[in-house]
């Protein structure tokens, strides 16, 4: 099939580098004329595993190209997917910010030539989908067209296992036509039997916000419990594991840790919230969710702090990973931003290695101290604190940075360490739900 991507942020690009490896034919649309021209050199604007081999195999295959013309990229597509940014919106109240969603519509619209799937691939509130196309329709009166939700299920640092090899795909859709031809689209997926749920445009689209809003809630349900099992002298890796093997319950997702973060946790539970609010409803489990996340936070300024005798002044903070997990180099909402800046502000150094993130943070954090290994990092530290989880993070020389400690405390907010090897090492040890 031929299909146009619009937008070649994180979820477009992988969408339509896998589409292309699918089989298809696939323009990657944006506005943005340096972007497009940096893809077509080969250049890809994010930290992707397996990304870069997978966009260049299908450039050179002739299945995949870029584009900033939406004439050329829309006219000959059998399947337009608009897969632009929801942020928040800059009024900070938690809604979805949709301008560039309606804009992708309107400017579409005049360029749709024969039947045409337009697919909504980007996160957005329920009701989005029948606002396309109601847009769609006011532009281009002629045009022959059905709207079919497709939201997307990628973690970043997974994104292209995580659509070839999908737990379901979500299709809401109301022609049979619209779902043939996503059927088409996703053939492959069908011989690996993969569960596909077709339903309404309203459903698919709260399927996405429910899965995330499931899936945040229940990591701050662990930190939750984490904290009790710090006030009771409980152990939260045992507690998980236990409850977890419970099969209606699941291990996965029940990792104590600094509060969730990232481009789609944060933003989509905020924008449950509003959807609930402005339909009247409660959605107290998720609020609450949302809380405990902030509060988790704020916690871990103080773990720090206690640990370090009740003052960071004057301390030397070593600060292990900066991203929001492993595997990214993206920065967005991640505990690393909330936690480190109030230990500076009262007057502590903050020394930090990141494997990616590291030029993106010296603009925003221009004061940090940045270095070029976890060792340099802990050179002259009275404590190092584990903020993600990186490799490279797991199996450190102990004794290598605790020779370069001014003092050796360790501040594990990932759990990655078990607590007996680092006091045997001679670490003072802190970490989360386990002392
Ligand atoms: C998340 C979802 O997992 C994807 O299914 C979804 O498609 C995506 O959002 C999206 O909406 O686009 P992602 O934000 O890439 O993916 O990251 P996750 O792997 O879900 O992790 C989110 C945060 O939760 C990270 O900060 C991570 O450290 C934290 N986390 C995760 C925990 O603290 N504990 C856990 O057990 C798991």
């Amino acid at each position: 099939m031929r299909i146009t991507m619009i937008g070649t942020g994180y979820v477009g690009l992988v969408t339509g580098a896998c589409l292309a490896e699918f089989g298809h034919q696939v323009i990657c649309m944006d506005k943005d004329e340096a972007k497009i021209a940096a893809l077509r050199e080969g250049g890809i604007p994010i930290y992707e595993p397996g990304l870069d081999a997978l966009v260049a195999k299908n450039v050179r295959e002739g299945r995949l190209a870029f584009s900033t013309e939406m004439a050329e990229a829309v006219g000959a597509a059998q399947a337009v997917f608009i897969a632009v940014g929801t942020p928040s919106s800059r009024r900070g109240d938690g809604y979805a910010d949709l301008t560039y969603i309606h804009a992708a519509a309107r400017e579409l619209a005049v360029h749709l030539t024969g039947y045409t799937v337009v697919v909504d691939k980007s996160t957005v509130p329920v009701g989005t989908a029948r606002q396309v196309a109601r847009i769609i329709r006011e532009a281009n009166s002629a045009a022959d067209f059905d709207v079919v939700s497709n939201p997307e299920f990628l973690r970043e640092g997974a994104a292209i296992n995580d659509f070839m090899r999908p737990d379901r795909v979500v299709l809401g859709a109301e022609s049979e036509r619209a779902i043939a031809a996503m059927k088409e689209l996703y053939d492959p997926l069908y011989l690996l039997s993969t569960p596909f749920v077709t339903t309404n445009l309203e459903t698919a689209e709260l399927i996405k916000y429910a899965a995330n809003a499931f899936l945040a809630v229940k990591i701050s349900f662990i930190n939750e419990m984490a904290t009790i099992c710090e006030a009771v002298g409980a152990d939260v890796k045992d507690l998980a594991k236990a409850v977890g093997l419970d099969g209606r319950i699941g291990r996965k997702f029940l990792h104590p840790g600094p509060g969730y973060g990232g481009s789609c946790f944060p933003k989509d539970t905020l924008a449950l919230l509003r959807v609930a609010q402005e339909h009247g409803v409660a959605a107290r489990i998720v609020e609450a969710g949302v809380e405990v996340n902030a509060a988790q936070k704020a916690r871990m300024v103080k773990k720090i702090r206690d640990a370090l005798g009740g003052s960071e002044a004057g301390k030397t903070v070593a600060a292990l990973g900066l991203t929001f997990k492993p595997e990214t180099d993206d920065l967005r909402d991640s505990p690393a931003l909330t936690i480190l800046p109030p230990l500076f502000e009262k007057g502590a150094r903050i020394q930090i290695h990141d494997p990616q993130a590291m030029p993106q943070a010296a603009s925003m954090f221009p004061h940090f101290h940045y270095t070029s290994s976890a060792y340099e990092a802990c050179q002259g530290a009275d404590a190092v604190v584990l903020l993600t989880e990186w490799n490279q993070y797991r199996a450190l020389d102990l004794a290598k940075i605790k020779a370069a400690m001014k003092s050796p405390l360790f501040i594990d907010l990932r759990n990655v360490y078990e607590p007996a090897k680092m006091r045997e090492a001679g670490f003072t040890y802190v970490c989360v739900g386990r002392n």
